[in-house]
């Protein structure tokens, strides 16, 4: 009989088993994913697994630092973070197409985690969080190109000639939510909404400058504080705010102004395959257009995004 106590013990039995005396390292986002993987091949090997935090400058407000806090403070993990945010914000400098932005972003991450992976002695494995519906939407499916190139950390295994440890392979979402509450790991590191790993790079349409950044950023605090504050974080897949790249006329006072729009996205899903927009209520979603048009100074417009997996995307790139 499968249960999750089963799963668990035979997964770490299988980790030690395969591991033997060598090292592991793991790439860790403070995401749900990468930390229930750290959790469970903790659970198996202990400190021959480090975890490395890639600060791409890419995250929300306040993100890196709550992260590392917790990890540091709720987890015996050994964590090494690195600051690459000028490092990312160069590369990503005039480039607006969508998939070049992955691939700088992707490629920038290998670079750095495989630097700080070489400091390490006998590293021959990589966990990673991948999940069942990243297994289908990564790979080339009846010879059609994949959808979007998600990585986690691809390309690297390769150069550093690393094998794989991925866990989670066969499970969706909500297994993975369940396996790491039983793991121990606190809600507040369960319910936490998937973040890609491009983070607001991708939702920046157009090229991504530190002034977009902050921006996007401060609108994105007030939805992220304003689903919570109303219970409906955790009753949505995922709820964002997107930087668009075009400016809109409006009025203040007695002035015409000429500033940015704001698109709220929140969608329900079970595991990102297919999603439906969230029918937020209208108050709700008054009130986050309302801050965010009066706190957040370049914005005067803010639209909410009605549109469904498939034939949209969630993520607006
Ligand atoms: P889409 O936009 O394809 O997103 O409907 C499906 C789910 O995947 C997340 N996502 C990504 N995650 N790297 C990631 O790690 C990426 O490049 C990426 N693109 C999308 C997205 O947030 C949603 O949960």
């Amino acid at each position: 009989e499968w249960t999750m106590q089963s799963f668990i013990e035979d997964t770490v039995a299988e980790i030690r088993a395969r591991v033997g005396d060598d090292q592991v390292i793991c790439a860790l986002s403070g995401g749900v994913d990468s930390s229930v993987v750290a959790a469970l091949v903790h659970r198996a090997i202990g400190d021959q697994l480090t975890c490395i935090y890639v600060d791409t400058g890419l995250m929300r407000t306040g993100e890196s630092a709550s992260v590392l806090r917790f990890f540091r403070e709720k987890t015996s993990l050994q964590v090494i973070d690195v600051n690459g945010t000028e490092f990312f914000l160069s590369s990503l400098e005039g480039i607006a197409d969508p998939e070049e932005k992955r691939k700088r972003i992707g490629y920038g991450f290998i670079e750095i985690f495989e630097a700080e992976a070489r400091k390490l002695a006998n590293v021959r494995y990589l966990a990673q969080g991948t999940l069942y519906p990243d297994v289908i939407e990564s790979v080339s499916f009846r010879g059609k190109a994949p959808i979007k190139s998600h990585h986690n950390v691809g390309g690297l295994p390769e150069r550093m000639q690393l094998d794989l440890i991925e866990p989670l392979r066969e499970l969706f979402k909500d297994e993975v939510r369940e396996l790491g509450l039983e793991l121990g790991l606190p809600e507040e590191a369960i319910y936490r909404q998937p973040f890609p790993g491009p983070g607001l790079g991708i939702r920046i349409m157009g090229p991504v400058t530190a002034q977009r950044l902050d921006i996007l950023r401060r609108a994105d605090a007030i939805v992220l504080e304003e689903m919570k504050d109303s219970g409906w974080y955790r009753k949505v897949w995922q709820s964002f705010a997107v930087l668009l790249p075009i400016q809109t006329v409006g009025v203040m006072g007695d002035s015409r102004t000429y500033e940015h729009v704001i698109a709220l996205r929140a969608v329900d899903s079970r595991d990102a395959m297919t999603a439906d927009w969230s029918q937020l209520p209208y108050e709700l979603l008054g009130r986050i257009s309302n801050r965010i048009i009066n706190e957040v100074r370049g914005v005067n417009r803010v639209v909410y995004d009605i549109s469904s997996k498939p034939p949209a995307t969630i993520e607006w790139e």
